[in-house]
């Protein structure tokens, strides 16, 4: 072997190692910042929300959308159901089969997960494709011309609702 190329040699090989170090760790830190991002959205959510009336009241029958911010780390659907009787409906916009985000269409009588078809209807049931089980559906109270929601009932109730989320970029 030339001097040349044993040079090439120890020069490929020190690459490879600076290399493998560098994948070493970039893995190292990669994989305990995914957990912690992992633990985050596994956080609790709050106990309580008040939606600020520019959130919501827009909404004309068979309108919905999915609220500019989260209640915790979960994804907020409303929905003023069409016709006559219409009502505001406040989903948790988690699908139940794999968890994408499902959306109302304007005029729609279904709510729907493109990820696999999944359709429920305006209560939150699921009526057609894979999701095994209801949308949740946000209680809800007016409550000094303030509209706020939650998982539980009992978080709305009147000395519970000063642990609200208020702001709508808390
Ligand atoms: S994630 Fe919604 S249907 Fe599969």
């Amino acid at each position: 072997m030339k001097i040349k190329d044993s040079y090439i040699a120890r020069r490929k090989f020190l690459c490879g190692m600076i290399g493998g170090g560098a994948v070493a760790l970039g893995a190292g830190t990669a994989v305990p910042l995914t957990y912690y991002a992992g633990n985050l959205r596994q956080q609790p959510p709050p106990p309580s929300m008040m939606l600020e009336p520019a959130e919501y009241e827009g909404l004309l029958p068979g309108q919905g959308k999915l609220l500019g911010r989260t209640y915790g780390h979960i994804p907020v659907l409303l929905v003023q159901t069409p016709g006559p009787e219409s009502e505001l409906r406040i989903f948790d916009a988690t699908c139940t089969h794999f968890t994408c985000v499902v959306k109302y269409e304007d005029g729609e009588d279904h709510i729907y997960c493109a990820c696999h078809e999944g359709f429920f209807d305006l209560d939150g049931r699921e009526k057609a494709g894979p999701p095994p089980a209801p949308l949740t559906k946000f209680e809800k109270r007016v409550k000094d011309g303030q509209l706020y929601i939650a998982l539980e009932k009992e978080n709305l109730e009147d000395e519970k609702l000063e642990d609200a989320i208020r702001e709508p970029d808390a």
